[in-house]
Formats: structure tokens, C-alpha cells, sequence
């Protein structure tokens, strides 16, 4: 019995795994790959979606200036430091449209200065959403409303702020609330610094990290629940393959990011349960080519990172589909994961032999 649950369980998981990682290919116009799998509501709400995002990249490039209006919003001109508004002007870039999915909708971007935050708010502008962007460093936050704007965002504006400060997620939620009435979509993205490096036994930094990285997105998610349920809206955390996978060097963040697939995990579950329909994707990213990303790690770990602004546009649509979880690249992550769950001592091995450790520095 025992060895037959020891290879029916990963012939099972392997199955599962093909299954999942071949679904996107499903797709067709007009209809949803997924339709076999749909039943419950909140499926039936997916597929829809799923139909209205491949409209919306079929229309790729179409002008159009009847954007929807959020509660409150409708031709509010912005001001003080942290507004600005829509000037409406035509985008060259090949992702400019008039998006059905996302257009004229409210959403908020954690971490929106720089990486992949930034490029989220740039597509979600070309999508014509409303945005609401945070980060600490105001001057960058500025560029990125500005360019926002002249993406063709319905709406730009920024708080900006550390998210270790306990009142910060109540503060942005309030914003949208007396900004636009509701919220759509809430993205979850922002991370405090951490080094790529031994653990140096400061606990003092765990605990911080802990507040920014995992509690301020509890407070965000919690605070912005209310108005979630009234939109049957999303919610979208940004992880990482070090939220599935602990490898070296990363004990603190990689501690984090566990914590919200165990809190965000568990509260999907429960709103399942109490039939709320506001979707969590928790999004399960590999090594992304950003500023910070490859300056910590590319002296210790040789890949090449995929590019930032796919990665992006793949996590708006996963939020958008309403999907439980996205593996972005998928075949890297999609077979470390397949990895972990047959053989994780081969997997850790084969992730302690890849790395330069003859260039990791001990602070
Ligand atoms: N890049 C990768 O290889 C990779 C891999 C897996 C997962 N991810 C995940 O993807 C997300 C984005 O990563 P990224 O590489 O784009 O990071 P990034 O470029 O370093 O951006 C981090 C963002 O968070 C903000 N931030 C930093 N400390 C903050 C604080 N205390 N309070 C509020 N905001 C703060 C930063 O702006 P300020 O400094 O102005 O505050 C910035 O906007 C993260 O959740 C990360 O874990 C990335």
C-alpha cells in the first residue's frame, strides 16, 4: 500500500502538472480552454474573464476614448502632491488599446517606483485603468504617474510611503475609497531589501522584513476586503519561486514569502467557503530581469533572467482570469515545483551546485 502511494501520488502529480502547464495552449477565441474544469460561479466568472481578455488582445491597437468612469471619478481633475489625472493621449506602444478587461477599472500597485511594479502600472495605463501607485521614493513615483498618464491611464495618482509603517495600508485604502468610491483589483508587489547572502543571525532585520514583506500586505488585503466584496474584485500577490522553495541565501525573504502563500492560500479557502467572490493569484516568479534583482544575484547564479515586462503583463492577466496561482517562466518553475514534489533532495542538490559560491559574500 505504502509503495503504491508512493508512486501513485507523483504519477498523479505529474499528470496534474501536465495537465495545468498545457492549459494556456487550450486557448481559442471566443472560447475557454478551461471549460471542461468550469462549474462553480467563480469559474464561470474566470472563463468570462478569460473570453474578454482574448478580445482584449485582439483589439490590440484600437482607439478608443469611451472609457468608464469610476464612482466619484468621472472628470476629476487631480490634484496636490500625490494626484495627477488623465490626459487621454494615444499610445505608439504596441500594448496601447482599449482593453475590456481592465479598462476603466480601480487599481492599486504596491511597489510601483521601479521592476516589475512599474512595468505593471505602464501596461495597466495602456489598458486604460485607474491607478493608485505606492512606494517610498516620491520623485520616482512622479515619473512613473507621468508616464502613467501619457500611456492613456484613466487615472494616476501615488502615496508614497514606507510599508513598514503600520497606518500606510489604511491610509491607500482610504485614498481609493474617497478617490474612486471602490476597488477593482489590489497588487500586491512591494519588498523591503534583503540581501542575497549567508544569514547573519540579525533577527532584527527578519522581523522588519516581516512587517514590510508579509504583514502590510495582510493589513493591505484586509483593509481593502470591504470594498473587494462589493466589486467581486482580485486580489494579486507577487511571490516567488523562493515562497515554494527554500534555497540558500534567502532565509529571511524566503521566510516571507511562505508566509503569504500560507495566509493568502488559507483565505481563498475560506472565501471559497463563504461563496465571497473575490479571487486571489498568487503569482510564483523565477529570477526576472530587474535592477535590483540582477544586481543582487547575477554574480551567484548564472541564468539568464526573463524579461520584466512579460513578466508583468503575465501577472495583470493571471489577476484578470482570476487564476489560483501563476508560474512565470512557466517551464522553469512549472518543473522545479514538479521537482520539489518527487525528489526534493535531488532538487536542493541540483540548486547548491548551480550557484557560484565562491562569490557569495559574508556580512
Ligand atoms: N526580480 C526577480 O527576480 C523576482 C523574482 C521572484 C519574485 N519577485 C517578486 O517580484 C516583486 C517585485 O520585485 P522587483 O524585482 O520588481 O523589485 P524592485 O525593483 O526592487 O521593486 C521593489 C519595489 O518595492 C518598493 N519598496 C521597497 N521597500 C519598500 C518599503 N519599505 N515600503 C514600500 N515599498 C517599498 C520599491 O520602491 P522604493 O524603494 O521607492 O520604496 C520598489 O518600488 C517582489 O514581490 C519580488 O519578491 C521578483
Amino acid at each position: 500500500m505504502g509503495l503504491l502511494l508512493k508512486v501513485l501520488i507523483p504519477l498523479l502529480g505529474a499528470a496534474l502538472a501536465l495537465y495545468f502547464y498545457s492549459a494556456p495552449g487550450n486557448f481559442s477565441e471566443g472560447e475557454c480552454g478551461r471549460r471542461k474544469s468550469c462549474g462553480s460561479t467563480a469559474r464561470g466568472a474566470a472563463c468570462a474573464a478569460h473570453r474578454g481578455w482574448k478580445r482584449w488582445q485582439s483589439q490590440s491597437g484600437r482607439e478608443g476614448r469611451d472609457r468608464e468612469e469610476p464612482q466619484g471619478q468621472r472628470g476629476a481633475a487631480g490634484t496636490g502632491k500625490s494626484r495627477g489625472t488623465r490626459r487621454g493621449t494615444a499610445s505608439p506602444e504596441p500594448c496601447a488599446s482599449s482593453a475590456e478587461m481592465l479598462r476603466g477599472k480601480r487599481v492599486i500597485v504596491t511597489g510601483a517606483s521601479s521592476g516589475i511594479g512599474e512595468q505593471m502600472a505602464y501596461h495597466l495605463a495602456r489598458m486604460e485603468a485607474h491607478l493608485l501607485l505606492t512606494a517610498r521614493t516620491e520623485a520616482r513615483l512622479q515619473k512613473v504617474v507621468e508616464r502613467c498618464l501619457e500611456l492613456g491611464a484613466a487615472s494616476a495618482r501615488y502615496i508614497s510611503g514606507s510599508m513598514d509603517s503600520p497606518s500606510l495600508p489604511e491610509e491607500v485604502l482610504r485614498e481609493a475609497e474617497n478617490t474612486w468610491g471602490g476597488l477593482d483589483m489590489l497588487i500586491l508587489n512591494h519588498i523591503g531589501q534583503s540581501g542575497f547572502t549567508f544569514f547573519s543571525g540579525d533577527v532584527g532585520h527578519v522581523r522588519k522584513l516581516m512587517e514590510t514583506n508579509f504583514v502590510s500586505y495582510v493589513a493591505l488585503a484586509t483593509a481593502a476586503l470591504p470594498l473587494l466584496k462589493e466589486s467581486e474584485g482580485s486580489i494579486v500577490v507577487v511571490s516567488s519561486i523562493a515562497g515554494k522553495i527554500a534555497g540558500p541565501f534567502t532565509a529571511p525573504y524566503s521566510a516571507t514569502k511562505f508566509a503569504l502563500d500560507g495566509f493568502f492560500s488559507s483565505l481563498r479557502q475560506e472565501l471559497i467557503i463563504d461563496k465571497v467572490n473575490v479571487s486571489i493569484t498568487l503569482c510564483i516568479l523565477g529570477y526576472i530581469n530587474t535592477e535590483s534583482a540582477v544586481r543582487a544575484v547575477s554574480h551567484v547564479i548564472p541564468d539568464t533572467p526573463s524579461p520584466k515586462e512579460e513578466c508583468a503583463l503575465e501577472i495583470i492577466r493571471a489577476g484578470a482570469l482570476r487564476r489560483r496561482e501563476l508560474h512565470y517562466p512557466a517551464p522553469a518553475v512549472g518543473s522545479m515545483l514538479l521537482l520539489r514534489s518527487l525528489a526534493p533532495e535531488l532538487l536542493e542538490s541540483l540548486a547548491r551546485s548551480s550557484y557560484r559560491l565562491e562569490n557569495v559574500r559574508r556580512t
